[in-house]
């Protein structure tokens, strides 16, 4: 009998363990933010690996669309695969633990979608079809960007 009742203590302070985890996990390290957006706070060299992978992002934006604006393929896949998951290496345990799951979701996507473009680049697709590729992913640049900001602690 009293073993039993050790064990289902047990089991609940296992199973509060295993919920307040998970809560940490999908909100990440958050407040309410400046100026009604989300804001993930993170340690000043978090914030700025982040934003230097945002302006790989940007730098693999502008090589695709001058790739298709040249005609040039293997500018559009080069510019492309940059973006890819290829470009996530940086990013550690720790920081991604700060980050809300929706965030990484979505992160995640869009170097996910930049690796497709590079791939259907690769694969002789129009242009026409890149870019509306391209123009998809850059709903998610915007869509993140309307939620979230990074700030420090
Ligand atoms: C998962 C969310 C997310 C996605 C997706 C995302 N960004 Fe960002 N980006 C952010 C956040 C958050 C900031 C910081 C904004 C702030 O603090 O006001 C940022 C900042 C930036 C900056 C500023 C960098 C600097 O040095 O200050 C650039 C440029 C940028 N993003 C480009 C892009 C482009 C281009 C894409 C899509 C191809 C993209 N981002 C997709 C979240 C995202």
């Amino acid at each position: 009998m009293k073993t039993n009742k050790l064990a289902q203590v047990a089991l609940l302070l296992w199973g509060v363990t295993i919920a307040v985890l998970l809560w940490f996990f999908l909100r990440g390290s958050t407040a309410a933010g400046t100026d009604g957006r989300t804001a993930i706070m993170l340690h000043p060299a978090e914030r700025e690996l982040v934003l230097s992978e945002m302006r790989g992002l940007l730098v693999a934006t502008q090589g695709i669309l001058e790739g298709a604006n040249q005609g040039d393929i293997p500018r559009i896949i080069k510019a492309a695969r940059a973006g890819g998951m290829a470009g996530t290496a940086g990013v550690n345990p720790a920081l991604m633990a700060k980050l809300p799951l929706e965030f990484k979701a979505l992160g995640m996507s869009i170097h996910h979608e930049m690796d497709e473009i590079a791939k259907a680049a690769d694969d002789g697709r129009p242009t026409t079809e890149l870019l509306k590729m391209t123009s998809d992913t850059l709903t998610k640049c915007v869509a993140c960007h309307a939620a979230w900001q990074l700030k420090t602690n």
